[in-house]
């Protein structure tokens, strides 16, 4: 069982409202308040820097760096993660369109941002994601998936491949009279696919159960 993967120290430069920000945190929860723009939703779009990818916003990182800083923005992070503990810096040099986000781990360059989820994995759900109680249940389905790619990380390849051999059988199955052999061998890949798919989805479920059963018996999450 990994243990309890929690932030310790966040560091913030140059980061949207934020000159410079030091804030030391332990494993409890936080809740945080204050005026409208004081800066609450920035610190969590900060946090969500440290998963692969554009961030709480999806924002353009020219956008992130603080107004009028000199040099891009930068976010430290102290955490104990997945393999224990690990410092994570991440942010852009200089401020022009379309650079990619850099990466250090203890430190030391890392190839891509998507080493960081080998130490630790973020997920949100803000009021703007409020389409996924309202829409289509494959909305809710990739959510889910999301979650499973926490425990196997394998499973975001089988979601893709299944997708990928589902297209391959409606474009199969439009065509006059199409190849059995064929439609026999794609469809053997997705049953694969989708028994390993399914049991990592109902484990997940599993898990959350548990934890919802823990928390409501006055144990804590
Ligand atoms: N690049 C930037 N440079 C400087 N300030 C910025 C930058 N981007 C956003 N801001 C400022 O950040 C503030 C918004 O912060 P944020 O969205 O975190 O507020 P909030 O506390 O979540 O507010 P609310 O309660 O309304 O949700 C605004 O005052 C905005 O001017
Ligand atoms: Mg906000």
């Amino acid at each position: 069982m990994p243990h309890k993967v929690s932030l310790t120290r966040l560091k913030l430069t140059d980061f949207r409202n934020y000159a410079a920000l030091a804030l030391d945190l332990d494993q409890r929860h936080v809740v945080l308040t204050g005026e409208n723009g004081a800066g609450k939703t920035n610190l969590m779009e900060a946090i969500s820097f440290l998963s692969p990818g554009r961030g709480l916003r999806r924002a353009a990182y020219a956008d992130v760096a603080r107004v009028g800083a000199a040099d891009g923005f930068s976010v430290f992070a102290a955490v104990e993660g997945m393999e224990g503990p690990v410092e994570i810096g991440t942010g852009t040099a200089g401020t022009e369109e379309g650079q990619s986000r850099r990466l250090r781990l203890n430190g030391t360059p890392a190839r891509t941002v998507d080493e960081l989820t080998d130490h630790l994995r973020v997920l949100w759900l803000t009021p703007a994601m409020d389409g996924l109680f309202t829409g289509p249940s494959s909305d809710r389905r990739r959510f889910l998936d999301r979650l499973v790619l926490s425990l196997d990380p394998e499973h975001g390849r089988r979601a893709s491949e299944f997708d990928r051999a589902m297209r391959s059988r409606n474009r199969l199955l439009s065509e006059f009279r199409p190849d059995p052999a064929w439609l026999t061998a794609i469809e053997r890949e997705m049953a694969g696919l989708g028994v390993s798919m399914a049991l990592a989805r109902l484990e997940m479920l599993g898990l959350l159960t548990a934890l919802v059963e823990r928390s409501q018996s006055g144990g804590t999450l």
